[in-house]
């Protein structure tokens, strides 16, 4: 029987050693893009596509990811006082956004270790996963999560969000080999291997969204060390597709790597290039740079 996707998993638990020294006392998943913590854009994107309960793993080194989604009476105190109204209510939505829980990962033993530690959160029940680290917007149409909703709701299986990358850079991701597409982006899963040092199955890559059968918990917990001495996700699920169907689907949308600088970088443009307000200055300031730094 096919179940509803109501619970999601946001993995925050990295040491965000890409980052360092910004990371060193602030967690990656709190860099702002503009003006906005990477990690409340996942949020977001997990309430537009119908989550209403959201369990975040952090590691004792991230309370403030905890903190910014709690209610700060405080300062909404002193908004209010100041008739800044539009402040306050942007503070107060964060708080109120959806069903928020934390759990910490007390050792850095790797993405499957961290999403072991959140079975008595989801139960018997498919749920998303949604990788703090990447940052997905489809600015034309649905959320990428709500979309691979729309898959799960079709084919009652595991889902794994892929796009394409350059075959040079398939040993940065989870990639995946797959039967011949059963329509519009779906295909069936025949392999997975996590960050391929050479000959990739294909250059279709895993890019953070996920949804998952609760079995994925039994294969988890076999898990050895695997792709950089860590308990991988993607070796759990090679295990799990021996047992039931898994799907890959390419998602419309695009995706920003913000453990990345470059990826950080193109978020920060991308974002503050849809603001009214600010998308004349910072064009002018762009080709004002390109013009400067010709050749
Ligand atoms: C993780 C996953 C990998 C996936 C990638 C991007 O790797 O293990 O399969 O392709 O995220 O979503 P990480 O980037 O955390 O090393």
């Amino acid at each position: 029987m096919k179940q509803v996707v109501k619970k999601a998993i946001i993995p925050a638990a990295g040491l965000g050693t890409r980052f360092l020294p910004a990371t060193k006392s602030m967690p990656k998943e709190m860099l702002p893009i503009v003006d906005v913590p990477s990690i409340q854009y996942i949020v977001e994107e997990a309430v537009k596509s119908g989550i209403e309960e959201i369990l975040i793993i952090t590691n004792p080194y991230k309370k403030c990811i905890e903190d910014h989604f709690d209610k700060t009476f405080e300062l909404e105190e002193r908004l209010n006082r100041s008739g800044k109204t539009k402040e306050l209510e942007m503070i107060h939505k964060i708080s109120e956004m959806a069903d928020l829980f934390f759990v910490r990962q007390k050792e850095p033993k790797g993405l499957g270790h961290a999403i072991l530690c959140t079975k008595a959160f989801v139960g018997n029940e498919p749920f998303a996963v949604m990788l703090g680290d990447d940052v997905v917007v489809n600015r034309e149409g649905e959320p990428a999560m709500k979309q691979l909703i729309r898959q799960y709701e079709l084919t009652g299986s595991s889902i794994l969000g892929v796009q394409e990358v350059a075959l040079e850079e398939t040993g940065k991701y989870g990639i995946v080999k797959t039967a011949s597409k059963e329509k519009d982006g779906l295909y069936a899963l025949e392999d997975i291997i996590e960050k391929p040092k050479e000959n990739p199955p294909g250059n279709l890559a895993v890019m953070g969204r996920y949804i998952l059968s609760p079995s994925i918990f039994e294969h988890l917990k076999e898990q050895k060390p695997g792709a950089l001495g860590e308990i991988q996700l993607t070796d759990a699920i090679a295990e799990l597709m021996k047992e039931e169907k898994v799907y890959a689907y390419q998602f419309k949308g695009r995706r920003y790597d913000i453990g990345d600088k470059m990826g950080y970088l193109k978020a920060i443009l991308d974002f503050a290039l849809e603001r009214e307000n600010l998308r004349e200055p910072l064009m002018e300031y762009i080709c004002e740079l390109a013009e400067k730094n010709k050749e």
